[in-house]
Protein backbone atom coordinates (compact mmCIF):
# COMPACT_ATOMS: atom_id res chain seq x y z
CA UNK A 1 0.00 0.00 0.00
CA UNK A 2 1.23 3.77 -0.86
CA UNK A 3 0.97 6.24 1.36
CA UNK A 4 0.76 10.04 0.53
CA UNK A 5 3.65 11.97 1.85
CA UNK A 6 3.21 14.13 5.13
CA UNK A 7 3.98 17.36 3.67
CA UNK A 8 1.96 16.68 0.78
CA UNK A 9 1.79 15.93 -2.99
CA UNK A 10 2.03 17.38 -6.19
CA UNK A 11 -1.32 17.15 -8.14
CA UNK A 12 -0.45 16.02 -11.27
CA UNK A 13 2.66 14.92 -13.50
CA UNK A 14 3.23 18.31 -14.95
CA UNK A 15 3.15 19.80 -11.84
CA UNK A 16 6.16 17.35 -10.62
CA UNK A 17 7.78 18.21 -14.26
CA UNK A 18 7.70 21.99 -14.22
CA UNK A 19 8.40 21.79 -10.66
CA UNK A 20 12.16 19.25 -11.46
CA UNK A 21 12.52 21.32 -13.86
CA UNK A 22 12.29 24.70 -12.62
CA UNK A 23 14.74 23.01 -10.22
CA UNK A 24 17.08 21.94 -13.17
CA UNK A 25 16.85 24.98 -14.88
CA UNK A 26 18.49 28.10 -13.13
CA UNK A 27 21.54 30.57 -13.68
CA UNK A 28 23.90 26.84 -14.25
CA UNK A 29 21.93 26.97 -17.77
CA UNK A 30 21.81 30.73 -18.93
CA UNK A 31 24.98 31.63 -17.05
CA UNK A 32 27.13 28.83 -16.95
CA UNK A 33 26.05 26.27 -20.31
CA UNK A 34 26.90 29.41 -23.12
CA UNK A 35 29.90 29.96 -20.96
CA UNK A 36 31.32 25.96 -20.78
CA UNK A 37 30.47 25.57 -24.19
CA UNK A 38 32.59 28.18 -25.37
CA UNK A 39 35.79 27.52 -23.57
CA UNK A 40 35.28 23.57 -24.62
CA UNK A 41 35.44 23.74 -28.27
CA UNK A 42 31.51 24.65 -28.62
CA UNK A 43 30.16 21.75 -30.68
CA UNK A 44 32.37 19.23 -28.95
CA UNK A 45 31.62 19.97 -25.72
CA UNK A 46 27.72 19.90 -26.72
CA UNK A 47 27.87 16.28 -27.52
CA UNK A 48 29.93 15.54 -24.62
CA UNK A 49 27.54 16.89 -22.59
CA UNK A 50 24.66 15.11 -24.28
CA UNK A 51 26.19 12.33 -23.61
CA UNK A 52 26.88 12.93 -20.18
CA UNK A 53 23.10 13.33 -19.50
CA UNK A 54 21.95 9.95 -20.93
CA UNK A 55 24.43 8.03 -19.52
CA UNK A 56 24.47 9.59 -16.60
CA UNK A 57 22.57 12.52 -15.46
CA UNK A 58 18.85 10.40 -16.34
CA UNK A 59 19.85 6.91 -14.75
CA UNK A 60 20.88 8.81 -11.56
CA UNK A 61 17.64 11.08 -12.03
CA UNK A 62 15.32 8.03 -12.06
CA UNK A 63 17.06 6.53 -8.84
CA UNK A 64 16.66 9.66 -6.86
CA UNK A 65 12.93 10.26 -8.07
CA UNK A 66 12.34 6.26 -7.35
CA UNK A 67 14.23 6.29 -4.07
CA UNK A 68 12.21 9.39 -2.71
CA UNK A 69 8.87 8.12 -3.97
CA UNK A 70 9.54 4.47 -1.92
CA UNK A 71 10.97 6.54 0.73
CA UNK A 72 8.37 9.86 0.91
CA UNK A 73 10.10 12.12 3.60
CA UNK A 74 13.03 14.73 3.10
CA UNK A 75 16.52 12.93 2.09
CA UNK A 76 17.85 11.76 5.60
CA UNK A 77 14.34 10.05 6.88
CA UNK A 78 13.78 8.59 2.99
CA UNK A 79 17.24 6.77 3.60
CA UNK A 80 16.43 5.85 7.24
CA UNK A 81 13.18 4.44 6.21
CA UNK A 82 14.63 2.47 2.61
CA UNK A 83 17.75 1.13 4.93
CA UNK A 84 15.48 -0.22 8.05
CA UNK A 85 12.85 -1.82 5.66
CA UNK A 86 15.35 -3.15 3.09
CA UNK A 87 17.59 -4.18 6.41
CA UNK A 88 20.60 -2.09 4.96
CA UNK A 89 23.18 -0.89 6.94
CA UNK A 90 21.84 2.64 8.25
CA UNK A 91 25.47 3.79 7.06
CA UNK A 92 23.71 4.86 3.63
CA UNK A 93 21.72 7.64 5.67
CA UNK A 94 24.98 9.43 4.85
CA UNK A 95 23.39 10.40 1.37
CA UNK A 96 20.54 12.32 3.22
CA UNK A 97 23.09 14.30 5.13
CA UNK A 98 25.92 14.78 2.25
CA UNK A 99 22.92 15.84 0.26
CA UNK A 100 21.06 18.39 2.54
CA UNK A 101 24.63 20.29 3.67
CA UNK A 102 25.01 20.39 -0.03
CA UNK A 103 21.91 22.26 -0.01
CA UNK A 104 22.44 24.74 2.63
CA UNK A 105 26.28 25.25 0.93
CA UNK A 106 24.61 25.65 -2.46
CA UNK A 107 21.88 27.79 -1.19
CA UNK A 108 24.00 30.18 1.07
CA UNK A 109 25.80 31.31 -2.63
CA UNK A 110 22.92 30.90 -5.15
CA UNK A 111 20.97 33.38 -2.80
CA UNK A 112 23.97 36.17 -3.21
CA UNK A 113 23.97 35.33 -7.06
CA UNK A 114 20.15 35.51 -7.01
CA UNK A 115 20.62 38.82 -5.64
CA UNK A 116 22.46 40.16 -8.08
CA UNK A 117 19.90 38.95 -10.43
CA UNK A 118 17.50 40.86 -8.68
CA UNK A 119 19.56 43.79 -8.32
CA UNK A 120 20.35 44.52 -11.98
CA UNK A 121 16.79 44.01 -13.31
CA UNK A 122 16.01 46.66 -10.42
CA UNK A 123 18.91 48.76 -12.06
CA UNK A 124 17.25 48.55 -15.96
CA UNK A 125 13.85 49.00 -14.17
CA UNK A 126 14.74 52.30 -12.62
CA UNK A 127 16.22 53.42 -15.90
CA UNK A 128 12.92 53.14 -17.55
CA UNK A 129 12.00 55.72 -15.26
CA UNK A 130 15.03 57.77 -16.34
CA UNK A 131 17.35 56.46 -13.49
CA UNK A 132 20.93 56.46 -14.67
CA UNK A 133 22.64 54.60 -17.25
CA UNK A 134 25.14 51.44 -16.63
CA UNK A 135 28.05 53.39 -18.92
CA UNK A 136 31.02 51.46 -17.50
CA UNK A 137 29.73 48.05 -16.73
CA UNK A 138 32.54 46.72 -15.13
CA UNK A 139 32.61 49.37 -12.10
CA UNK A 140 29.21 48.92 -11.77
CA UNK A 141 29.80 45.29 -11.24
CA UNK A 142 32.84 45.74 -8.99
CA UNK A 143 30.92 48.18 -6.85
CA UNK A 144 28.27 46.10 -6.19
CA UNK A 145 30.86 43.70 -5.11
CA UNK A 146 33.08 46.01 -3.05
CA UNK A 147 29.52 46.96 -1.10
CA UNK A 148 28.43 45.01 1.76
CA UNK A 149 25.76 46.57 2.14
CA UNK A 150 23.98 46.18 -1.34
CA UNK A 151 25.07 42.25 -1.47
CA UNK A 152 23.08 41.59 1.94
CA UNK A 153 20.00 43.87 0.83
CA UNK A 154 19.77 41.68 -2.23
CA UNK A 155 20.95 38.35 -0.59
CA UNK A 156 18.06 38.65 2.34
CA UNK A 157 15.46 39.95 -0.46
CA UNK A 158 16.02 36.60 -2.57
CA UNK A 159 16.06 34.37 0.23
CA UNK A 160 12.65 36.05 1.59
CA UNK A 161 10.86 35.40 -1.90
CA UNK A 162 12.09 31.83 -1.65
CA UNK A 163 11.07 31.03 1.85
CA UNK A 164 7.89 32.97 1.17
CA UNK A 165 7.00 30.23 -1.23
CA UNK A 166 8.61 26.82 1.07
CA UNK A 167 6.90 28.21 3.67
CA UNK A 168 3.11 28.19 2.32
CA UNK A 169 3.87 23.96 0.98
CA UNK A 170 4.27 21.56 -1.81
CA UNK A 171 0.33 22.70 -3.45
CA UNK A 172 -0.01 25.99 -2.43
CA UNK A 173 3.95 26.70 -2.39
CA UNK A 174 5.65 25.22 -4.57
CA UNK A 175 3.21 24.48 -6.98
CA UNK A 176 1.47 27.63 -7.63
CA UNK A 177 4.89 29.17 -7.41
CA UNK A 178 6.43 27.26 -10.73
CA UNK A 179 2.69 26.85 -12.38
CA UNK A 180 3.30 30.27 -13.18
CA UNK A 181 6.75 30.88 -12.69
CA UNK A 182 7.99 28.53 -15.72
CA UNK A 183 5.47 29.74 -18.71
CA UNK A 184 6.84 33.26 -17.64
CA UNK A 185 10.61 31.68 -18.10
CA UNK A 186 9.62 29.94 -21.70
CA UNK A 187 8.02 33.21 -22.65
CA UNK A 188 10.56 35.38 -21.89
CA UNK A 189 13.32 33.09 -23.25
CA UNK A 190 11.31 32.65 -26.38
CA UNK A 191 10.65 36.59 -26.47
CA UNK A 192 14.83 36.79 -25.95
CA UNK A 193 15.11 33.91 -28.73
CA UNK A 194 12.93 35.80 -31.23
CA UNK A 195 15.31 39.20 -30.76
CA UNK A 196 18.42 37.21 -31.11
CA UNK A 197 17.02 35.34 -34.65
CA UNK A 198 15.94 39.14 -35.94
CA UNK A 199 19.92 40.58 -34.98
CA UNK A 200 20.59 38.28 -37.65
CA UNK A 201 23.81 36.52 -35.97
CA UNK A 202 22.37 33.44 -35.30
CA UNK A 203 24.02 31.62 -37.70
CA UNK A 204 27.17 32.29 -36.61
CA UNK A 205 25.55 31.44 -32.86
CA UNK A 206 24.28 28.38 -34.21
CA UNK A 207 27.67 27.08 -36.01
CA UNK A 208 29.90 28.28 -32.56
CA UNK A 209 27.75 25.84 -30.67
CA UNK A 210 26.94 22.80 -33.18
CA UNK A 211 29.95 22.64 -34.83
CA UNK A 212 31.96 20.16 -33.47
CA UNK A 213 36.11 21.00 -33.15
CA UNK A 214 37.47 17.84 -31.55
CA UNK A 215 40.81 19.15 -31.61
CA UNK A 216 39.99 21.01 -28.93
CA UNK A 217 38.67 18.05 -26.75
CA UNK A 218 41.14 17.46 -23.64
CA UNK A 219 40.49 15.66 -19.95
CA UNK A 220 39.20 18.86 -18.51
CA UNK A 221 36.43 18.91 -20.83
CA UNK A 222 34.95 15.38 -20.08
CA UNK A 223 35.52 16.83 -16.51
CA UNK A 224 33.85 20.49 -17.33
CA UNK A 225 31.05 18.40 -19.37
CA UNK A 226 30.20 15.88 -16.84
CA UNK A 227 30.30 18.20 -13.38
CA UNK A 228 27.93 20.42 -15.82
CA UNK A 229 25.38 17.79 -16.26
CA UNK A 230 25.46 17.44 -12.35
CA UNK A 231 24.75 20.91 -11.66
CA UNK A 232 22.76 22.00 -14.33
CA UNK A 233 20.54 18.74 -13.21
CA UNK A 234 20.60 19.38 -9.50
CA UNK A 235 21.30 15.84 -8.91
CA UNK A 236 23.23 14.43 -5.74
CA UNK A 237 21.98 16.26 -3.49
CA UNK A 238 18.75 14.95 -3.21
CA UNK A 239 16.73 17.91 -4.20
CA UNK A 240 15.22 15.72 -6.71
CA UNK A 241 14.66 12.69 -4.40
CA UNK A 242 13.13 14.97 -2.49
CA UNK A 243 10.75 16.04 -5.16
CA UNK A 244 9.99 12.74 -5.83
CA UNK A 245 8.67 11.72 -2.89
CA UNK A 246 5.77 14.03 -3.21
CA UNK A 247 5.52 11.88 -6.74
CA UNK A 248 1.93 10.36 -7.12
CA UNK A 249 2.42 6.25 -7.24
CA UNK A 250 1.07 6.16 -10.82
CA UNK A 251 3.35 8.05 -12.64
CA UNK A 252 5.74 7.01 -14.32
CA UNK A 253 9.29 7.37 -13.28
CA UNK A 254 11.16 7.37 -16.69
CA UNK A 255 8.57 9.56 -18.52
CA UNK A 256 8.99 12.30 -16.21
CA UNK A 257 13.56 11.82 -15.81
CA UNK A 258 13.17 12.69 -19.53
CA UNK A 259 10.54 15.26 -19.88
CA UNK A 260 12.78 16.92 -16.91
CA UNK A 261 16.21 16.07 -19.05
CA UNK A 262 14.91 16.79 -22.04
CA UNK A 263 13.49 20.78 -20.99
CA UNK A 264 16.80 21.53 -19.05
CA UNK A 265 19.22 20.77 -22.06
CA UNK A 266 16.47 22.89 -24.28
CA UNK A 267 16.54 25.46 -22.39
CA UNK A 268 20.71 25.48 -21.94
CA UNK A 269 20.85 25.09 -25.82
CA UNK A 270 17.94 27.81 -26.43
CA UNK A 271 19.89 30.59 -23.88
CA UNK A 272 22.96 29.55 -25.75
CA UNK A 273 21.41 30.73 -29.11
CA UNK A 274 19.57 33.89 -27.75
CA UNK A 275 22.73 35.46 -25.83
CA UNK A 276 25.59 34.50 -28.50
CA UNK A 277 23.74 36.28 -31.40
CA UNK A 278 24.33 39.82 -29.55
CA UNK A 279 27.75 39.10 -28.06
CA UNK A 280 28.43 38.45 -31.69
CA UNK A 281 26.47 41.62 -33.07
CA UNK A 282 28.37 43.88 -30.51
CA UNK A 283 31.87 42.11 -30.79
CA UNK A 284 31.69 41.02 -27.59
CA UNK A 285 34.70 37.37 -27.51
CA UNK A 286 32.49 35.08 -25.47
CA UNK A 287 35.04 33.02 -23.55
CA UNK A 288 36.91 33.41 -20.35
CA UNK A 289 35.06 35.55 -17.69
CA UNK A 290 33.83 34.12 -14.44
CA UNK A 291 30.82 34.47 -12.46
CA UNK A 292 30.90 38.10 -13.48
CA UNK A 293 30.85 37.25 -17.47
CA UNK A 294 27.14 38.05 -17.90
CA UNK A 295 26.94 40.84 -15.83
CA UNK A 296 29.97 42.70 -17.12
CA UNK A 297 29.89 42.11 -20.76
CA UNK A 298 25.59 41.75 -21.66
CA UNK A 299 25.28 45.15 -20.63
CA UNK A 300 27.46 46.57 -23.09
CA UNK A 301 25.53 44.96 -25.79
CA UNK A 302 22.31 46.71 -23.77
CA UNK A 303 23.38 50.10 -23.79
CA UNK A 304 23.75 50.01 -27.39
CA UNK A 305 21.07 47.90 -28.82
CA UNK A 306 17.50 49.27 -30.01
CA UNK A 307 14.98 48.51 -27.07
CA UNK A 308 18.34 47.06 -25.15
CA UNK A 309 17.14 48.05 -21.90
CA UNK A 310 13.28 46.39 -22.18
CA UNK A 311 15.36 43.60 -23.16
CA UNK A 312 17.56 44.02 -20.27
CA UNK A 313 14.69 44.08 -17.66
CA UNK A 314 13.78 40.57 -19.57
CA UNK A 315 17.16 39.37 -19.61
CA UNK A 316 17.51 39.30 -15.68
CA UNK A 317 14.29 39.02 -14.89
CA UNK A 318 14.86 35.75 -16.71
CA UNK A 319 17.41 34.50 -14.57
CA UNK A 320 15.69 35.90 -11.79
CA UNK A 321 12.56 33.84 -11.95
CA UNK A 322 15.13 30.36 -13.03
CA UNK A 323 17.40 31.25 -10.14
CA UNK A 324 14.29 31.54 -7.49
CA UNK A 325 13.13 28.28 -9.10
CA UNK A 326 16.26 26.26 -8.16
CA UNK A 327 16.29 27.57 -4.93
CA UNK A 328 12.83 26.48 -3.78
CA UNK A 329 14.12 22.95 -4.24
CA UNK A 330 17.59 23.92 -2.04
CA UNK A 331 15.10 25.02 0.33
CA UNK A 332 12.77 22.69 0.59
CA UNK A 333 14.98 19.31 1.96
CA UNK A 334 16.32 20.78 5.05
CA UNK A 335 12.42 22.45 5.79
CA UNK A 336 10.87 19.16 4.62
CA UNK A 337 13.90 17.14 7.35
CA UNK A 338 13.13 20.40 10.17
CA UNK A 339 9.16 19.77 10.05
CA UNK A 340 9.95 15.70 10.49
CA UNK A 341 11.73 16.16 13.78
CA UNK A 342 8.57 17.25 15.11
CA UNK A 343 7.21 19.65 16.75
CA UNK A 344 7.44 22.44 14.15
CA UNK A 345 4.95 23.70 11.62
CA UNK A 346 6.36 24.17 7.65
CA UNK A 347 6.21 28.03 7.87
CA UNK A 348 8.30 28.08 11.41
CA UNK A 349 10.67 24.96 9.86
CA UNK A 350 11.11 26.94 6.60
CA UNK A 351 12.34 30.19 8.32
CA UNK A 352 14.54 29.00 10.72
CA UNK A 353 15.88 26.75 7.60
CA UNK A 354 16.13 30.20 5.55
CA UNK A 355 17.85 31.61 8.20
CA UNK A 356 20.33 29.76 9.04
CA UNK A 357 21.16 29.41 5.41
CA UNK A 358 21.06 33.23 5.01
CA UNK A 359 23.56 33.66 7.77
CA UNK A 360 26.24 31.22 6.18
CA UNK A 361 25.81 33.28 3.08
CA UNK A 362 26.85 36.15 4.61
CA UNK A 363 30.27 34.50 4.12
CA UNK A 364 29.55 34.73 0.37
CA UNK A 365 28.23 38.03 0.30
CA UNK A 366 31.29 39.31 3.04
CA UNK A 367 33.96 37.11 1.01
CA UNK A 368 33.84 39.83 -2.04
CA UNK A 369 35.10 42.77 0.23
CA UNK A 370 35.86 42.71 3.75
CA UNK A 371 37.41 39.37 3.55
CA UNK A 372 38.58 39.41 0.20
CA UNK A 373 41.84 38.15 0.72
CA UNK A 374 40.98 34.90 2.71
CA UNK A 375 41.78 32.11 0.93
CA UNK A 376 40.53 28.44 1.48
CA UNK A 377 42.04 25.87 -0.72
CA UNK A 378 43.19 28.86 -2.60
CA UNK A 379 40.17 30.05 -3.85
CA UNK A 380 38.12 32.95 -2.34
CA UNK A 381 35.53 32.39 -0.16
CA UNK A 382 32.50 31.81 -2.28
CA UNK A 383 34.73 29.77 -4.84
CA UNK A 384 35.81 27.11 -2.11
CA UNK A 385 32.23 26.78 -1.04
CA UNK A 386 30.68 26.05 -4.33
CA UNK A 387 34.17 24.00 -4.28
CA UNK A 388 33.21 22.23 -1.98
CA UNK A 389 29.38 21.84 -2.49
CA UNK A 390 29.01 21.29 -6.46
CA UNK A 391 32.22 19.63 -7.30
CA UNK A 392 32.75 17.26 -4.45
CA UNK A 393 29.69 17.03 -2.84
CA UNK A 394 27.51 16.31 -5.78
CA UNK A 395 29.52 13.84 -7.65
CA UNK A 396 30.02 11.90 -4.21
CA UNK A 397 26.21 12.25 -3.45
CA UNK A 398 25.38 11.12 -7.01
CA UNK A 399 28.11 8.12 -6.66
CA UNK A 400 26.68 7.11 -3.55
CA UNK A 401 22.99 6.80 -4.78
CA UNK A 402 23.79 5.45 -7.96
CA UNK A 403 25.57 2.44 -5.79
CA UNK A 404 22.99 2.42 -3.65
CA UNK A 405 20.21 1.97 -6.00
CA UNK A 406 21.89 -0.86 -7.99
CA UNK A 407 23.67 -2.70 -5.43
CA UNK A 408 22.07 -2.18 -1.92
CA UNK A 409 18.54 -1.24 -2.59
CA UNK A 410 16.50 -4.25 -3.23
CA UNK A 411 15.80 -4.78 -6.88
CA UNK A 412 12.21 -5.97 -6.42
CA UNK A 413 11.42 -2.53 -4.67
CA UNK A 414 13.44 -0.66 -7.95
CA UNK A 415 11.47 -2.62 -10.24
CA UNK A 416 8.02 -1.96 -8.65
CA UNK A 417 9.07 1.95 -8.79
CA UNK A 418 10.12 1.57 -12.40
CA UNK A 419 7.14 -0.77 -13.49
CA UNK A 420 6.56 1.44 -16.54
CA UNK A 421 9.67 0.04 -18.13
CA UNK A 422 9.87 -2.83 -20.67
CA UNK A 423 12.24 -5.84 -19.38
CA UNK A 424 14.67 -4.31 -21.63
CA UNK A 425 14.43 -1.20 -20.31
CA UNK A 426 14.73 -1.95 -17.04
CA UNK A 427 17.53 -3.94 -18.03
CA UNK A 428 18.96 -1.18 -19.84
CA UNK A 429 19.03 1.57 -16.31
CA UNK A 430 20.62 -1.20 -14.50
CA UNK A 431 23.49 -1.37 -16.28
CA UNK A 432 23.78 2.20 -16.60
CA UNK A 433 23.41 2.81 -12.73
CA UNK A 434 25.55 0.00 -11.90
CA UNK A 435 28.46 0.10 -14.04
CA UNK A 436 28.93 3.33 -16.56
CA UNK A 437 27.26 6.11 -13.99
CA UNK A 438 29.58 5.30 -10.89
CA UNK A 439 32.73 4.14 -13.39
CA UNK A 440 32.29 7.75 -15.14
CA UNK A 441 31.79 9.97 -11.79
CA UNK A 442 34.57 7.74 -10.00
CA UNK A 443 36.81 8.91 -12.89
CA UNK A 444 35.77 12.42 -12.63
CA UNK A 445 36.33 12.93 -9.00
CA UNK A 446 39.21 11.25 -9.61
CA UNK A 447 40.54 13.77 -11.76
CA UNK A 448 39.49 16.43 -9.68
CA UNK A 449 41.13 15.41 -6.93
CA UNK A 450 44.24 13.82 -7.92
CA UNK A 451 44.74 15.15 -11.97
N1 LIG B 1 20.37 23.14 -11.43
C1 LIG B 1 20.57 24.47 -10.97
C2 LIG B 1 21.15 25.32 -12.09
O1 LIG B 1 21.38 24.87 -13.16
C3 LIG B 1 21.49 24.55 -9.79
C4 LIG B 1 21.16 23.61 -8.71
C5 LIG B 1 22.06 22.67 -8.32
C6 LIG B 1 19.93 23.67 -8.10
C7 LIG B 1 21.75 21.76 -7.35
C8 LIG B 1 19.61 22.78 -7.12
C9 LIG B 1 20.51 21.81 -6.76
O2 LIG B 1 21.39 26.48 -11.88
Amino acid sequence: MDKNSIHGMWSSRLAFILAASGSAVGLGNIWRFPYLASDNGGGAFVLIYLACIVLVGLPIMAAEILMGRQGRMSPVNTLRKLTREGGHSGGWTVIGWIGMVAAVLILSFYSVVGGWTMHYTWLYIAQIFGGPPISDPVATFTNLLASPGTLIFWHTAFMAVTVAVVAMGVEKGLERAVKFLMPLLFLILLGLLGYGISTGNVGQAAEFLFTPDFSEVTGDTLLAALGQAFFSLSLGMCGIMTYGAYLPRDISIPRVAVAVSATDTAVALLAGLAIFPVLFTFGIAPAGGGPGLIFTSLPLAFSDMAFGIPYAVAFFGLLFVAAWTSSISLLEPPSAFLVEMGNLSRRTSAIIAAVFIWAIGLVTALGFNVWQNVRVFGRDLQGAIEFVASDLMLPIGGLLIAIFAGYVLNREVARSQLSHLSKAGFAIWRFLICIVAPVLVLVVLGFKLFG
